[in-house]
């Protein structure tokens, strides 16, 4: 079983101030035509980052990655939800929440680079470099944090946890 942390990992304000700050970023150092969120738990971080790009020919898209469950193809990537040839000659700003093994916001982009699109950046609210699996950096990131399991803000946890506001990190009790 887990519990929740005695105190929450990040704030809402410190959450806020993080996507501020990435948007900020993002805004310098990338123009781009359309937003592609991974569902489910990036719902939360790509709707309070995208309100920081008000434009009117801007598209939000939304799509779903699962790990392919085959043994011949470890690190596979089943994606549905959106077809990727929708993303041809476009400029991609493709956001996770959190980047772990690395081998989803990888494959992906790899994926969206051999649909046509015109460019593809990665963005990831949270980082643990340590937990890599496969050599990969996206090029926004936000916070750094060591190898815990975290939920909220869109985050979960076998499917809860996810409308919390802050941060938190679960503990084995
Ligand atoms: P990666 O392909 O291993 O980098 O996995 C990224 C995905 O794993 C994220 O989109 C999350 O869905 C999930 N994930 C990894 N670490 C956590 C965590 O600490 N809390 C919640 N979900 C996580
Ligand atoms: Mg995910």
């Amino acid at each position: 079983m887990y519990k929740m942390s005695m105190m929450p990992m990040f704030t809402a304000e410190a959450i806020h101030e993080c996507v501020e700050a990435m948007a900020g970023q993002i805004r310098r150092n990338y123009e781009f035509d359309v937003v592609v969120g991974i569902l489910t738990g990036s719902f939360i971080f790509v709707s309070d980052l995208c309100r920081y790009f008000p434009r009117q020919d801007l598209q939000i898209k939304f799509i779903k990655a699962s790990s392919y469950c085959d043994e011949m193809r470890p690190g596979e990537l089943e994606v549905s939800g959106l077809d990727l040839k929708e993303l041809a000659g476009k400029r991609v700003l493709l956001i996770d929440d959190i980047l772990d093994t690395g081998r989803t916001l990888k494959c992906l982009s790899e994926k969206i680079r051999a649909a046509g699109a015109a460019a593809v950046k990665t963005c990831a609210l949270l980082d643990k470099p340590s937990r890599r699996e496969v050599e990969f950096q996206a090029d926004f990131t936000g916070f750094k944090i060591e190898d815990k399991f975290v939920v909220g803000y869109g985050l979960d946890y076998a499917g809860e946890y996810r409308t919390f506001p802050d941060i938190w990190s679960l503990e084995e009790e």
